[in-house]
């Protein structure tokens, strides 16, 4: 197939880490003080979570700083420490977030007042009782208004009991829900993972100084507070997830030449990077430095270079499971077979991401087949197109059709846009920034 025309280049930093922001803003509720938030995600996502921190009785102020960029915004997050929030006036709206939807039922879960949580359709369709049952069974009272399992539902903050929970899926959404309640416990809550996640919950414990104890990386243990940890002020790198849409784009488009400045690296996180390169992208990462506690660095790519086919599989797939739809464009793109296998919890996501993907790369000439637990792709060194894709209310399926659009042969029409803002409203200026044809 003949290369596309456009071509990407100069820099950027893409905004703030929606997984580092919802946990940043969640857990200022456990201090009884001012905390102060930089580069957070802009994200819809995570104006939900703000949106009940107020609900709580949190004081969240938006200002302009004179910092680094003129134009940086700082969230000023006053809380009245965990035993002062009280119960919402109404029901907590999570919007399309499950990180949300999780994390605050945690918290509540130690609370001692009934607050009923509800999303939107695509949420109210994502499992729960993943989440809640545990809570259940360390003394929460949960409620479910329609449907076993699934938002709407109500959940009364008992006195929690400690317990062991060794999960059977790797969820870092679980395992942080599951300690912020072991935080307000008597006895000590243990969380054993299946396999390694994204670590922010334990790398921002430390960073506020709440205690844990761990047994290697995928156990993490608490006990209650004794007292309400201190304040703090923290930097967000930018999100590995949003800059991984550019990374794609610039690895599959001749003569592109993008650094993508101060990403998130956290080791749960890379794996769209350690894909890209053993598919043989151009990626260097320079400038490696520290931000808040996580590690972060600049990612140079170039583009032009031949992709090969590989396959992800097994326990590395939750370090990458938010990049995979974008992921199987480089695949259509290789010489030989890409695959995705154990990646079966992309089908509660925001869609079933699975069949999502297939569908819209197979409308668009790919040769792929869906699996059970993931697809197969056989590149063919480019997309044909002439299609239109659709992006099913998810952000991320949206994101990855407006990158295909760019490969593509022939246009490529997306039904929905305006669900980035999900997770990443700026998205098209940001890619207009770095487009050149
Ligand atoms: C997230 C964890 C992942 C990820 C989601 C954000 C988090 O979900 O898909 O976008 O912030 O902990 P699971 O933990 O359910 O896999």
């Amino acid at each position: 197939m003949s290369s596309p025309k456009i071509r990407l280049s100069g820099q950027l930093r893409v905004p703030g880490d929606k997984s580092i922001s919802h946990r940043a803003l969640i857990f200022s509720l456990l201090t009884a003080g001012t905390n102060q938030i930089r580069q957070l995600s802009p994200a819809d996502d995570c104006m939900s979570t703000i949106a009940c921190l107020k609900a709580l009785g949190a004081e969240v102020i938006q200002s302009q700083s004179d910092g680094e960029s003129l134009k940086e915004i700082v969230y000023t997050i006053v809380s009245p420490g965990l035993s002062g929030l009280m119960r919402p006036s109404s029901t907590l709206f999570a919007g399309n977030s499950g990180t949300t939807m999780r994390l605050v039922s945690g918290l509540l879960a130690g609370r001692p007042f009934r607050a009923t949580l509800d999303g939107d359709e695509s949420l109210r369709q994502r499992p729960m009782g993943r989440v809640l049952q545990p809570l259940a069974s360390m003394g929460a009272e949960v409620i479910f208004a329609k449907r076993e399992n699934y938002a709407p539902f109500s959940i009364a903050g008992g006195k929690l009991k400690g317990g062991h929970f060794v999960l059977p899926v790797a969820s870092a959404q679980v395992e942080t829900a599951l300690l912020l309640a072991g935080l307000q416990a008597q006895g000590e809550t243990v969380v054993d993972l299946p396999c390694p996640v994204r670590d922010h919950t334990r790398r921002l414990f430390k960073y506020m100084q709440i205690p844990f104890e761990s047994g290697g990386d995928l156990n993490m243990s608490v006990c209650c507070l004794t007292a309400a940890p201190p304040p703090f002020s923290l930097t967000v790198p930018a999100d590995i997830s949003s800059a991984a849409f550019f990374m794609v784009a610039a690895a599959c488009l001749p003569d592109s030449h993008i650094l993508l400045r101060q990403v998130g690296l956290n080791p749960g996180r890379t794996l769209v990077l350690d894909v890209l390169m053993r598919m043989g992208a151009d990626i260097e990462i320079v400038n490696r430095g520290d931000l808040s506690g996580e590690p972060t660095g600049d990612i140079l790519v170039r583009g032009g270079r031949q992709l090969h086919g590989t396959t992800i599989e097994g326990d590395t797939i939750a370090s990458g499971i938010d990049e995979i739809p974008a992921l199987a464009l480089a695949g259509a793109f290789c010489e030989g077979t890409f695959c995705v296998r154990d990646a079966a919890e992309l089908r509660v996501k925001e869609s079933d991401r699975l069949a999502a993907t297939v569908n819209n790369l197979h409308a668009a000439g790919a040769i792929v087949r869906e699996l059970a637990d993931g697809f197969e792709i056989r590149g063919t060194g480019g997309l044909a197109g002439g299609s239109s894709w659709k992006s099913y209310a998810d952000h991320r399926l949206a994101m990855t059709g407006v990158i295909a659009s760019l490969l593509c042969q022939s246009p490529l029409s997306i039904d929905d846009t305006a669900c980035v803002a999900v997770s990443y409203p700026s998205f098209q200026e940001d890619l207009l920034s770095l487009t050149t044809s």
